[in-house]
């Protein structure tokens, strides 16, 4: 069938209408796209910061809407479930990764932007595999971020295993910042939301978290508290030394976001008195999502969002651009 998108043509272009052919496989659903968030990484598509961008990019990777047709093989899904779906689309599902439980690091892994079209379309066709049933109590709107910045944020938190009431950091208080915050708080930690932003304490601190300005870098040491772990979600420059000095021994720094710009770091941070580590977290398996979704629900987790109709698209991708589009811009059918 012919599907009706908006579409970039080029580098930093506008979204205009773009038509394409999807048919749907016997392992796919078609799904009737209600939300679609435009998040920070969408934008960074746009201006192809990553240099992988597929042209014509039809951006939008946290998407809700509801099961409109089912392949002959699709057994999990019916016709008028309301499904979400995030930035993975396919995998081989035979590969050691994908063996383990692990398809987002699937050699054949096939996602939004660089592989497929996404979200801010009418529909969407994708793998039965990778469109989640959303839990009944999650709110519709609300919970269209949690289909990846939330995904990335939780499958980063429960790899660093903690133990409840650990004490916590999130860097930036955006997007994902503010969905690891309210993971974290509900887990049980003692949670210290370091940001930028003044005007964000009252929502952090509504969140369970304790508000730490950045701004002025004698903040960092005056908590006068070593935390187990911190999470940056920062796609900006930041001191990334200072936090490491803030990490008790054994501590874990999880990054789900890094500036263009290279980080300089001593890596005797790394061992000096202590024995602390980084890793990378990205987006997280099927089995994340599941559990993800499961704990939002039970929860009562969800973004705060800003919604706009499809037909303001450029003026929404603008918004969050210029970083006025509130925590999460989503847009509705
Ligand atoms: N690892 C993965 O798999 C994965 C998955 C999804 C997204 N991402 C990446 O995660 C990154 C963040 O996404 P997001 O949607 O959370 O973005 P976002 O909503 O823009 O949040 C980023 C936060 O960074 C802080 N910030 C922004 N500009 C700043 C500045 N000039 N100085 C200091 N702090 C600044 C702000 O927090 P405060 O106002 O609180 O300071 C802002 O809210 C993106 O680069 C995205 O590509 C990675
Ligand atoms: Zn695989």
């Amino acid at each position: 069938m012919k599907i009706k998108a908006f579409g970039i043509k080029e580098k930093g272009g506008k979204a205009e209408p773009f038509y394409y052919e999807r048919n749907v496989g016997a392992n796919e659903v078609r799904v009737k796209i209600i939300y679609c968030a435009i998040a920070r990484g969408d934008v960074q598509f746009i201006s192809d910061d990553w240099g992988d961008t597929k042209f014509p990019l039809v951006p939008g990777h946290e998407i809700v809407g509801i099961v409109e047709e089912t392949g002959a093989n699709v057994a999990g899904l019916k016709v008028g479930d309301r499904v979400g779906i995030g930035y993975q689309q396919e995998a081989c599902f035979d590969c050691e990764f994908c063996k383990a439980g692990n398809e987002q690091f699937c050699t054949q892994q096939k996602v939004i932007g660089v592989h497929c079209y996404g979200g801010l379309a009418e529909y969407i066709v994708v793998d039965n595999r990778f469109a989640f049933k959303l839990p009944p109590a999650l709110h519709q709107v609300g919970s269209v971020p949690l289909l990846s910045s939330g995904l990335t944020v939780y499958s980063g938190i429960m790899k660093a295993q903690l133990p409840a009431n650990s004490v916590v950091g999130v860097l930036g208080a955006g997007g994902l910042g503010h969905l690891a915050i309210q993971f974290l708080n509900k887990m049980g930690h003692q949670v210290y939301a370091f940001s930028h932003s003044p005007e964000k304490k009252e929502m952090i601190n509504q969140l369970g978290a304790e508000f730490v300005l950045t701004s002025n870098p004698n903040n960092l040491t005056a908590i006068n508290k070593k935390f187990d772990f911190i999470i940056s979600t920062l796609n900006v420059p930041y001191d990334l030394e200072g936090f490491l000095k803030i990490l008790k021994p054994q501590g874990k720094f999880c990054i789900v976001a890094t500036p263009l710009e290279k980080q300089p770091i001593n890596l005797g941070l790394l061992y000096d008195y202590a024995q602390r580590t980084i890793y990378g977290n990205y987006v997280g398996s099927r089995r994340n999502m599941i559990d993800m979704l499961d704990f939002a629900a039970k929860h009562n987790i969800e973004s705060a969002v800003d919604v706009m109709p499809f037909s303001q698209v450029n003026e929404a991708i603008e918004k969050v651009r210029i970083g006025k589009g509130g925590i999460r811009l989503v847009l509705e059918n």
